[in-house]
């Protein structure tokens, strides 16, 4: 059976999801033009984000990577987060660009941004690819750069996981509920 198969509808396609971050990358060299900056991105779910958006940027950039975890193998947040791999490169004075692959309750986010903010970086922002906005907890993240908002539902691919799986879909789809019930 193809990984396909569990996913009830695609929410954005591989077309629409490399033509939205060609814009965005557009819109970072731009903005980011005499500074260099630092894409910081979070494993391993905005791992194919990461390598897409930076590859269309044209300004110098640097990348880095960190780890967490996050929700375990649930799909509801439980706002416990920790950090199992550090950046390599130190922060401090550069312009830092947070390269997430989806914020929800931005609990995540909001512990990233402390843990960075306290090194003293020059500037901090986000770049997400995907926005659940109705699931905000915490509404004071400087989101700079948002892809595609989602709806109130648990999505799949192109970096999202269920259970680790799924991550190497090219589109981003919501998940069949049986496949979500039969995990449980
Ligand atoms: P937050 O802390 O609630 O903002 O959750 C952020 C993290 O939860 C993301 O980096 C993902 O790892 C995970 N997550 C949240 N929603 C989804 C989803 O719909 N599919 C897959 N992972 C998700």
């Amino acid at each position: 059976m193809a990984l396909a198969d569990d996913i009830a509808r695609v929410l954005f396609t591989e077309v629409q999801i490399q033509d939205r971050i060609r814009t965005m990358a557009a819109q970072i060299s731009r903005d980011y033009a005499a500074t260099a900056p630092l894409l910081v991105s979070v494993l391993k779910g905005a791992l194919y984000f990461m390598a897409d958006l930076s590859r269309a940027i044209t300004i110098p950039i640097t990348v880095d990577f960190m780890a967490i975890t996050s929700y375990g193998d649930e799909t509801a947040s439980t706002g416990a987060v920790r950090l199992i791999k550090d950046l390599d490169e130190k922060i401090t004075e550069r312009h830092v660009l947070l390269v997430e692959d989806i914020i929800d309750t931005g609990l995540t986010a909001d512990y990233l941004l402390r843990t960075l903010r306290a090194r003293d970086p020059a500037s901090l922002n986000i770049c997400t690819l995907l926005d659940k906005a109705a699931r905000r907890i915490v509404d004071t993240l400087p989101i700079q750069y948002r892809g595609f908002e989602v709806p109130d539902e648990f999505v799949v691919g192109y970096g999202l996981d269920h259970r680790q799986l799924y991550r190497n879909l090219p589109f981003i789809g919501v998940l069949k509920p049986e496949v979500i019930a039969a995990a449980r």
